[in-house]
C-alpha cells in the first residue's frame, strides 16, 4: 500500500460509529417475527447492503414469498426498530480513533468522503455532530445499486475530484470491500481478518491505523 492516497472514503455503520449492532438487532427481530433463523453469519452478509436487499436476503433464507406492499411494510418496521435503538445516539458512539484518524488525514491534505448504503446517514451525522468532517457525502438515497456494486464509491470519488486509484476505502463489510475493489480502490478492512479476507489490509479499528499509519501524499493541488 505505497501508492499515493489523495482521498479517504469512509463507510459509516461499523467504521465511524457503533451502529452495526443496532442493524443486527433490528434484522434479528424481523427474522424472529417471520420465524426465519438468523445467525451471525447471515448478519455478515447483510452488512453494507441496502435495506431492501437485506430484506430480500432474509426472505430468501426463510423461503418466504411476499407481495411488494408487505415487503415495504417489513422494511419500514425494521427501520422503526432501528431508529428506536438509535434513540440515545450521540458523540460518545463514535468508534475509538475515528476523530483522531480523520484529523490526521485532514492535516496530511487527504480529502474525506463518506460512502454509505444507509438512508439514515443524515440523522446519524447530525447526532454525532460530524457533518463538517466530509468534503463529499454519498448515501443510500443517492445510488441505484447497493454494495458490492462500486457506484457509491465511484460517485464519491467523482465529487471529491480524485481518481479511483487515489482513493482509500475504509470498510467493515465484505460487500463494501468488494465494492471498493470493483471501483479500483485500495481498501482497509475494519474487523476480523478471517472474514474480511479480500481487503488490502485488515485492522481491528481506526485506532490501530493511528499507530501504524498507511503512507499518504499531500492531495493534488
Ligand atoms: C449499511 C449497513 O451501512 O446501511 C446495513 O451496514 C444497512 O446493515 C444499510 O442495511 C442500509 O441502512 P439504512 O439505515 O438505510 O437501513
Ligand atoms: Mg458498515
Amino acid at each position: 500500500m505505497d501508492k499515493a492516497i489523495n482521498a479517504a472514503i469512509f463507510d459509516l455503520d461499523g467504521v465511524l460509529v457503533d451502529t452495526a449492532q443496532y442493524h443486527y438487532l433490528a434484522w434479528r427481530r424481523v427474522a424472529e417475527a417471520l420465524r426465519i433463523p438468523f445467525t451471525q453469519e447471515d448478519n455478515e452478509r447483510l452488512k453494507g447492503v441496502s435495506r431492501s436487499q437485506s430484506l430480500e436476503y432474509v426472505l430468501q433464507k426463510g423461503n418466504e414469498a411476499m407481495p411488494a406492499e408487505e415487503k415495504r411494510e417489513w422494511a419500514s418496521r425494521k427501520n422503526e426498530w432501528y431508529l428506536e435503538y438509535l434513540a440515545g445516539l450521540n458523540e460518545t458512539h463514535l468508534l475509538p480513533g475515528a476523530r483522531a484518524y480523520v484529523d490526521s488525514l485532514k492535516k496530511a491534505g487527504v480529502r474525506i468522503g463518506l460512502g454509505t448504503s444507509s438512508r439514515n446517514a443524515g440523522i446519524i451525522l447530525e447526532r454525532l455532530r460530524i457533518q463538517d468532517w466530509f468534503d463529499a457525502v454519498v448515501d443510500g438515497s443517492m445510488v441505484a445499486q447497493t454494495k458490492p456494486d462500486p457506484e457509491v464509491f465511484l460517485k464519491c470519488a467523482q465529487l471529491l475530484q480524485v481518481q479511483p486509484e487515489g482513493c482509500l476505502v475504509l470498510e467493515d463489510s465484505t460487500a463494501g470491500i468488494q465494492a471498493a475493489k470493483n471501483a479500483g480502490m485500495k481498501c482497509v478492512g475494519i474487523g476480523d481478518k478471517l472474514v474480511l479476507k479480500e481487503a488490502d489490509l485488515v485492522v481491528s479499528g481506526l485506532r490501530e491505523l493511528l499507530l501504524s499509519p498507511v503512507r499518504y501524499k499531500e492531495a493534488a493541488p
